[in-house]
């Protein structure tokens, strides 16, 4: 790595089907940040082990979603992208960041919160432990900047302290990450039917959700009942119009057009053309997107190998940060 470029780093855990929201959220910068920084993209399967998974399911969604990396135009020669459990080093910085994180630092986290309601029976500590991964996946490859949707920045934020305290105890052994978000408008993208809610792959119901591999029609069904309000009037209003507030968001994002904008040019639509017009501008952007899937999800050598290749250079830099960080330990 050149020290020219600053280092960005962003992750997706594959849990499940990728979304609208990971792609407007993060996938869908992916490819412009190679010419200005140094990328490295990860796929954090660690992460999605802290609900059980099926071994068969979960081989395929790591390499669908590596395969939807490259189909958004991740360039393996300009970037690395690698899987989270082919480099150990992660697991041996996560056991020396926890004993520099309070645990009611960890109990403020609201997605804790939110997933021990959700997942009652199966409140396990990977759980409670998941964002001092992220700190390790972070660290490790002194990153300048992450990229991730506004759910996680308490997550970094956390990082950054963690950062901080490291840095203060020990001289400066870490670079202290910064938030960032490319595009305000895609930053959170909420449940179809439920708009108070965050678009998420692990939704009970597939309604809330549009899925990156989903067809036009399911796109289309999905859009059309997507919970609204009754004034028949598109602008944006976050608190009294989440629903349509949404799908400006998802049409700005995907359209590059801004809001004020649309709000204009939106002003005689109507909800039900409205919706029409959403549908298709996702289904665009989607089925040329399921082109390139299909092309590099047939390539099963070639997706090994760049994982092989990707593991071996992250594992180098890795090395590095876990070599500076014991000996200030002395361990
Ligand atoms: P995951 O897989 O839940 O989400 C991956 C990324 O997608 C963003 N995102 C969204 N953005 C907009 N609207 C949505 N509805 C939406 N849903 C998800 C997330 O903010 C995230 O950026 N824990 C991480 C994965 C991870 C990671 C890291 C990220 C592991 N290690 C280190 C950054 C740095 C996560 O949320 O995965």
């Amino acid at each position: 790595m050149s020290l020219s470029k600053s280092i960005i780093f962003s992750a997706i855990q594959p849990s499940g089907q990728l979304t609208l929201g990971n792609y407007i959220g993060t996938i869908s910068h992916w490819m412009h940040m190679q010419d200005i920084y140094h990328c490295i993209y990860s796929i954090a399967d660690l992460h999605a082990i802290t609900v059980n998974q099926n071994k068969k399911l979960f081989r395929k969604n790591i390499f669908d979603t590596l395969a939807l990396y490259l189909a958004v135009g991740v360039n393996p020669k300009k970037s690395i992208i690698f899987l989270q459990s082919e480099v150990q080093e992660h697991c041996q910085l996560n056991w020396i960041l926890n004993c520099h994180t309070h645990f009611g630092e960890l109990m403020r986290m609201t997605q804790f919160k939110k997933k021990s309601k959700v997942n009652s029976s199966n409140i396990n500590i990977g759980l409670f432990n998941y964002p001092i991964l992220m700190a390790a996946d972070i660290l490790l490859y002194q990153s300048h900047k992450v990229l991730v949707g506004k759910d996680q920045m308490q997550h970094v934020e956390l990082v950054r302290d963690i950062a901080k305290r490291l840095n203060f105890l020990y001289g400066h052994i870490v670079t202290v990450p910064e938030v960032y978000i490319p595009n305000i408008n895609g930053a959170k993208i909420m449940a179809l039917l439920n708009p108070n809610n965050k678009m998420s792959k692990s939704d009970n119901n597939i309604n809330n959700v549009i899925f990156l591999l989903d067809n036009h029609e399911s796109i289309l069904k999905k859009i059309t009942r997507s919970v609204t309000d009754s004034d028949n009037k598109i602008f944006y209003d976050i608190k009294n119009k989440p629903g349509i507030s949404n799908l400006l968001n998802i049409y700005s994002s995907l359209t590059g057009i801004s809001i004020a904008v649309l709000e204009n040019m939106l002003m005689n639509t109507t909800y039900k053309h409205f919706k029409l017009l959403v549908a298709q501008s996702i289904s665009e952007k989607l089925l040329q997107l399921q082109e390139q899937f299909y092309y590099f999800k047939n390539k099963k050598n070639y997706l090994r190998d760049i994982l092989d290749f990707g593991a071996c250079v992250a594992k180098k830099q890795a090395k590095k940060t876990m070599k500076k960080i014991y000996n200030v330990l002395g361990l």
